[in-house]
């Protein structure tokens, strides 16, 4: 299927000519994604990225967002909810929504967590196009954008904006979102379960290289319980699962 469109990549208003991509795996799950054939500006950008493409689904709940794919500029979700679960802060704020499936799932998983005797806390779900540039831009001032580039996505990339995303700690907040959750009573819980409500922890340890980021135990995905539970069977990452590999250099 091919189809011609046009796309602005980053605020640069860079205008490419692009096609429609469709990658599908094994299980029938696809992708689509507007290729960009760029040629000029956000040079840097492409350089440490590969080449960006433009997801054509960023509605679809299996939605495969990363390093090479981004959400259309200012992309937002139509079916924000607040999901009923203690977060880390009181505020009701952004950070704490989820779209309403992935939030009711997260419900769930809470309360399956809570009769193991773990108790979690959100500490940050949705987040927008704006908000995760300034995230970024402040962790390129204070580590340098190599370093930044290991554990933070750049706007229009993170899996935060699709709203599908949520980071978990305790319900203490102690490490959360840092590396000394790994290891945690609820870092194996989660490592152990969230795939059976459709989560799937999206940066596991050692995938560096497939899907851009260093390990995250508390990041968690919502792809529904159906591929959710492929990725945890067969131990894989969603790039690996629609067969694909993060350009990172
Ligand atoms: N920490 C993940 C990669 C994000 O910024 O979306
Ligand atoms: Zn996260």
């Amino acid at each position: 299927m091919k189809k011609s469109i046009f796309v602005s990549i980053m605020a640069t208003s860079v205008i490419t000519c692009s096609s429609l991509a469709l990658l599908q795996n094994n299980d029938g799950q696809a992708h689509a994604a507007a290729v960009q054939h760029t040629s000029t500006a956000a040079a840097n950008f492409m350089n440490t990225y590969g080449q960006i493409q433009v997801v054509a689904n960023p509605k679809s709940q299996t939605v495969l967002v990363n390093k090479s794919y981004k959400l259309p500029a200012g992309y937002v979700p139509s079916d924000l909810v607040f999901p009923n679960v203690p977060f880390t802060f009181t505020e009701k704020i952004d950070k704490r929504k989820m779209r309403k499936e992935a939030a009711g799932a997260l419900e769930k998983l809470f309360l399956g967590a809570k009769k193991d005797g773990v108790y979690l806390a959100g500490v940050s779900g949705y987040r927008s196009e704006s908000r995760q540039k300034t995230l970024y831009n402040n962790y390129v001032k204070r580590d340098g954008i190599k370093a930044a580039d290991t554990y933070s996505a750049r706007p229009g990339h993170s899996e935060h904006q699709t709203g599908l995303t949520i980071d978990v700690a305790g319900s203490t907040g102690k490490c959360a979102a840092q590396s000394c959750f790994a290891g945690t009573k609820e870092a194996k819980w989660l490592a152990k379960n969230v795939n059976k409500y459709g989560f799937v922890i999206r940066y596991p340890e050692g995938k560096d290289s497939i899907t851009g980021y260093k390990y995250e135990p508390w990041h968690l995905r919502y792809v529904g319980t159906q591929v959710a539970s492929i990725v945890a069977k067969k131990g894989i990452t969603l790039e690996e699962y629609f067969g694909d590999k993060v350009a990172t250099k």
